[in-house]
């Protein structure tokens, strides 16, 4: 079986992660959450105080330097772990605090120049599965499958308010709905790589697709190739 790279693209809460993991169990490849790096800088911002009292994220660019990120394997979870200079910060930038700047954050072009490049070397060697906006576009323009998951803002915000519930986040589904809408509107109006449908891509909408169906469909588009 030959090794490629699985590029998983679209708007948030599509499960593209949950596919994603899945399917880097099955075949045996390194799975790469890139919007959790992009948290880890929305929390880096935060945490220093970067954003000013009109709401705009000031001083980033300077002290990208002084940002690192990891994964290490959970032996618990057996997922990995996200590390912003050596902290575990995996809890953290799933909060809807860090949600509700991180698509700000992201449309900086320094900071998305810094995490491709660290991407881009992250799936050097094929064999991975990396999921976020700009994969197929952007990272892995090349990537032998492409997909870009979709499903209705109301389903992904049932989806994402049940999981910070699930957390002990006190969060309002109203809330949870409006980041979602403003996180898609703002991914996919910046400048720099905004989200589109690579054009190789396969739309695959999830909307009424339990798990168990959408892991075979994509899993089988996978055999196709490998
Ligand atoms: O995938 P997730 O919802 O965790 O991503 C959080 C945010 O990070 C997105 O809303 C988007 O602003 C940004 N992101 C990005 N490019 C990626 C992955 C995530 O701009 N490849």
């Amino acid at each position: 079986m030959k090794k490629i790279t699985i590029a998983i693209d679209g708007f948030s809460s599509t499960g593209k992660s949950t596919i994603a993991k899945q399917l880097a169990k099955k075949l045996n490849y390194v799975y790469v959450d890139t919007g959790a790096m992009y948290r880890a800088v929305a929390l880096f911002v935060l945490n220093n105080g970067l954003i000013n009292e009109a709401g705009e994220v000031k001083n980033l660019v300077e002290k990208l330097p002084e940002i690192t990120l990891n994964f290490k394997l959970n032996e618990e979870t057996g997922n990995a772990d996200t590390y912003l200079n050596g902290e575990n910060v995996e809890k953290e930038i799933r909060t809807l605090r860090v949600s509700n700047v991180v698509s700000m954050v992201a449309a900086i072009s320094e900071v998305r120049k810094k995490l491709v490049e660290q991407q881009k070397k992250m799936g050097a060697e094929k064999g991975v599965v990396m999921d976020g906006r700009d994969i197929g576009t952007v990272v892995f323009p090349d990537a032998e499958l492409k997909l870009f998951m979709t499903a209705s803002a109301k389903t992904r915000a049932h989806r994402r308010y049940k999981e910070l519930v699930d957390r002990g986040e006190e969060v309002t589904f109203d809330a949870v709905l409006k980041n979602v809408q403003e996180r898609d509107h703002l991914d996919s109006n910046r400048e720099d790589s905004p989200l589109i449908q690579a054009e190789t891509a396969i739309e695959f909408d999830n909307s009424d697709m339990g798990l168990k169906e959408q892991f075979e469909r994509i899993y089988n588009f996978a055999l196709r190739i490998i």
